[in-house]
This record gives C-alpha cells, sequence and structure tokens, in this order.
C-alpha cells in the first residue's frame, strides 16, 4: 500500500472548487454558500453545491431538499438533486435527519471520498464546498484530496470569530490552499423600524484583518432578518428577494470570487 499523503485527484466534470469556510459555527458558511451558489447560476455560471458539513449538513433544509434521496446512475454513482437551477449533494440526503453522526478518522475519509468522488456532476463550470466549522478531519481530507481554486473566508466582524477565521487561514495557508479573501457578514443591522443602523458584532473588524494580514476583503453582508429567514423557508433570498439589496450584496461577492478566479 502506498503510504503518505493521498494524491489530488480531479472531480469529474467539474472545473473549480471553491470552499466556503472558517473554523469557526454559526458564522454564515452554509448560508452565504448556497447564496453565493445561487447568485453564480444566475450569473450564468453552471454550478454545484456540495455540503461537506458531515455533522451538521445545512444544505437540504436550505434548498427546501429535506426528506429527498439522490439516485443512483448505471455506475453506481449518486446523482445530485437540483433546486433552483444549482445541483447539489449533501450528506444530509444519505443519512436519516436529526440522527447524529458519530464518526471519525477512517470512516470521515470514507464518507469524504464518496462525497468528492462518487457524485455524478454534470459539467460544471463552479463547484462550491459547504465547508464544516474547525480545523480538523474534513478540512484536511479535503485539501490534501482535491485541488482548490480557493477559499472564501467568511467572518463577523467579533474579535472572537475573527479569531478562528485566522486559524482557519492559518490551515489552509498550511496546505496551500489559495486564500480569495474575507467576507464580512453579520455586520450592520438596520432597523426596519427606526432605520437606524446597529453594529451587533463590530463594525469593521474584518476590514481590520483583512487590512492586518494582506487579504483582499470580497464584500460585506448586514445582519438581516430576511436572511435568516429565507434559510430557514428552504428558498435562499437570492431566490426569494432578488432584486432586493441583501440578494445583490451576494451578486456583489460572487462577481468579486469569479473575478479572483476567472470564471467566464
Ligand atoms: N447576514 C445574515 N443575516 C441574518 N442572519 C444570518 C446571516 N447570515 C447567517 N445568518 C443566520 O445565522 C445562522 C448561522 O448561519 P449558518 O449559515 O448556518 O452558519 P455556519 O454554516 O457558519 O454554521 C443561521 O440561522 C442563518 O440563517
Ligand atoms: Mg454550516
Amino acid at each position: 500500500m502506498k503510504r503518505g499523503l493521498p494524491e489530488k485527484r480531479p472531480i469529474t466534470n467539474v472545473g473549480k472548487v471553491v470552499a466556503v469556510s472558517s473554523a469557526k459555527g454559526g458564522v454564515g458558511k452554509s448560508t452565504v454558500a448556497v447564496n453565493l451558489a445561487l447568485a453564480a447560476a444566475r450569473q450564468g455560471i453552471t454550478t454545484g453545491i456540495l455540503d461537506t458539513d458531515i455533522y451538521g449538513p445545512s444544505i437540504p433544509t436550505l434548498l427546501n431538499l429535506e426528506g429527498m434521496e439522490p439516485d443512483l446512475d448505471p455506475n453506481n454513482r449518486l446523482l445530485p438533486l437540483t433546486a433552483y437551477g444549482v445541483k447539489a449533494m449533501s450528506m444530509g440526503f444519505l443519512v436519516p435527519q436529526d440522527s447524529p453522526v458519530a464518526w471519525r478518522g477512517l470512516m470521515v475519509q470514507k464518507a469524504m471520498n464518496q462525497l468528492l468522488f462518487e457524485v455524478s456532476w454534470p459539467k460544471l463550470d463552479l463547484l462550491i464546498l459547504d465547508m464544516p466549522p474547525g480545523t480538523g478531519d474534513v478540512q484536511l481530507t479535503i485539501t490534501q484530496s482535491i485541488e482548490l481554486a480557493g477559499a472564501v473566508i467568511v467572518s463577523t466582524p467579533q474579535d472572537l470569530a475573527l479569531r478562528d477565521a485566522v486559524r482557519g487561514v492559518d490551515l489552509l495557508n498550511k496546505v496551500g490552499v489559495p486564500i480569495l479573501g474575507m467576507l464580512q457578514n453579520m455586520s450592520t443591522f438596520t432597523c426596519t423600524n427606526c432605520g437606524h443602523h446597529h453594529d451587533i458584532f463590530g463594525l469593521d473588524g474584518v476590514r481590520k484583518k483583512c487590512d492586518q494580514l494582506s487579504i483582499k476583503l470580497l464584500g460585506d453582508i448586514p445582519l438581516h432578518p430576511q436572511i435568516c429567514h429565507d434559510a430557514d423557508a428552504g428558498k435562499p433570498t437570492v431566490v426569494s428577494a432578488p432584486d432586493g439589496p441583501q440578494a445583490q450584496a451576494f451578486h456583489a461577492l460572487m462577481r468579486a470570487v469569479a473575478e479572483t478566479i476567472s470564471i467566464p
């Protein structure tokens, strides 16, 4: 048996792969990943989303695909599901909902291998990976198994979140994954009653961190109840309110990403 690191392999039919990442949970990775994928599809980029959060998959809920099961192609490869013009695959389609996944080590690697290499994607320009939090098994398996065009780091402007974001950046730097930039999420909240701006998690922590680390700031998504509500309803903001300022912020983010990795 060959020892050492696994060799990186291409994912059949998939062009560029971009990870939406942060070592911290709850900062909006899944919400950003799904809206980014939907924005890309609306900008004419053929896009898929792969939910790599095997412990807490969110994509089935976010795309209103809960309870759906993927079919197999003649070669026993998983056929992705489709929602709002985006192809999607998630461990959430393969294990019963609400039952916790208690895997580690080799089982994680096996599950990740299945998700990375045994999905029958149609020809895609872009595959977005919704990453789990942390800097552990899953992150290492992914970064060592496939070639990533880069990672978008999501963080709130809060110090605590930024510290974890930086830990994630360090790991990606170590394993040679290009950092495309950082996205500040859940920054300013504008009160729907009085119109006042409130900086719940701080104002420009991510911008400052970007300056400090010489990382590009890719965008800023305000804290808005609609984003949260649309996520729970399984119809993300880019689809549910396509002309609103929130959807436009995700479109601007996607344009910034496309520019960085030169997608058509
Ligand atoms: N910009 C935003 N405005 C309002 N709520 C948001 C925003 N971004 C994310 N959320 C909400 O924050 C929570 C955590 O987001 P999620 O995408 O699941 O984070 P992660 O994948 O990093 O754990 C969810 O309830 C989501 O709807
Ligand atoms: Mg998530």
